[in-house]
Formats: structure tokens, sequence, C-alpha cells
């Protein structure tokens, strides 16, 4: 698949099939990911891939804790809309409004989908030691998005998602995550379930605000 393909053939994906990806798979994706830059070639990452019998216990847990009403808390701050600046509001309204668009009256789909992980075959989790550079961060996000364009590639779907982390606790219960770890990302694989109305979301971007020149 040429680069460009890929770049925009990726997509949120918010629903999987219930088709397996083979470990090795996910094991070649992440090592496509290591290719990714990193300040003086510090690979700041570790990954820990949940899978298998892994991944259902992480989720059997995740959709207890959101059924409980525990609300979460990574281990990186999370940050409500409205610290964030005026070009970041503008653009997440805009996407509330693109999902409404698309799922409407049926919003309760979207919190059961993220209580359930998205139905994901495999999750790939990325930390970073807790003494590392703020540029570090820099790193990671890069990796997430080479991981996810070697999946685009090989006909996988991926999401990027907050979902993911917000529980550190039940992934260092299920995942050898040590405590002087943070976990930044997840990164969900699978098959894009082409049946589920919530695969309908596609979001724009508002290229050219933010292009100066
Ligand atoms: C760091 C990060 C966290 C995200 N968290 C969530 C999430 O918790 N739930 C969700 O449905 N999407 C989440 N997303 C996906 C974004 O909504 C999505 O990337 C954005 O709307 C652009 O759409 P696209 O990925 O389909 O191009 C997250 C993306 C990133 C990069």
């Amino acid at each position: 698949m040429e680069t460009r393909t890929a770049i925009y053939e990726r997509h949120s994906t918010r629903w999987f099939t219930n088709e397996v990806i083979p470990i090795e798979q996910v094991i070649d994706i992440v090592s496509d990911a290591s290719q990714t830059p990193s300040w003086r070639n510090s690979q700041p990452w570790t990954t820990f891939i949940a899978h298998g019998e892994t991944l259902q216990n992480i989720k059997r847990e995740h959709v207890a804790l959101v059924s409980a009403g525990h609300q979460g808390k990574s281990d990186m701050e999370w940050a409500h809309s409205y610290t964030w600046g005026q070009q970041s509001k503008t653009n997440m309204s805009h996407w509330d409004n693109q999902v409404l668009s698309v799922i409407g009256e049926k919003i309760s789909l979207f919190g059961t989908a993220q209580a359930n992980l998205f139905n994901a075959q495999a999750i790939i989790y990325l930390s970073l030691f807790e003494k590392t550079s703020p540029w570090s961060v820099l790193d990671l996000g890069a990796f997430t998005q080479t991981l996810m364009l070697s999946a685009t590639d090989r006909g996988i779907q991926s999401i990027n998602a907050y979902e993911f982390v917000k529980y550190p606790s039940n992934l260092r219960k299920h995942m050898p995550i040590p405590n002087d770890q943070l976990i930044i990302a997840g990164i969900a694989l699978g098959f894009e379930d082409k049946q589920a109305k919530i695969n309908e979301i596609r979001t724009d971007r508002n290229v050219r605000s933010q292009i100066i020149y």
C-alpha cells in the first residue's frame, strides 16, 4: 500500500469483529513501529501486548469498573476540555457534532463500545519510565502513529483511545507493568465490523486554519 493511501485510509474503528489476530502478527506490527525516530535514539517506550486470555481478563474487569461508575484516573493527568486552547475547543465541538450526526439518538452506542473496549482483538499499551524527559511523549506519540499505519498497511484497523488507560491498576493486575512506568497510551487492533453503525463515524480536519505561511 502507498504510504499516502495508508495515511488517509487509517481512521478510528470503534467496533471490531470477533476475528482473532494472531499474536505473531501483532508482534510484527509493534516491530514496524519500533522504527519510529526518537530523541537521540532514546527509544523511551515499552510495549505491553494484551491478547487472548489476558485481554479477556482486562475487558471483563474494565466493563465491571465502568458499570460500577468508577471514573478512572490515567497515569498521565487527564485534562477537561475547558482547559484546552480555543483552537482545540472549536475542533472538539466540531467532532462532537460529527459523531452526533451519525449516531444521534443512539448515543449510548458510544458508551457501550467504550466500556467493552471496542471489542478489540489486541491492545498494545505504551509506557514511559516515570523519570524521563517530557520530550519522550513526542516520541511515544510518533510510535502510535507508525503502529497504526503499519496495521492499516496489513489490512488491520485500529483506535488510539484514552478509554484504554483510564484504569491503570486493572492493567497492572494483568500485565507486568512496573510502578515506575507510566501507562501513556493504548492502541487497539482488530478487523472493523462493517455492520456496526458506530463505524460510520468519520471525522474531517480543519487543515487550512492550521497552516500559516
Ligand atoms: C490520545 C488519544 C485519545 C483518544 N481517546 C479516545 C477515546 O477515549 N474514545 C474514542 O472513541 N476515541 C478516542 N480517540 C480517537 C479520536 O477521537 C480520533 O483520533 C479523532 O477523532 C480523529 O478521528 P480518526 O482517528 O478517525 O481520524 C483518541 C485519540 C487519541 C490520539
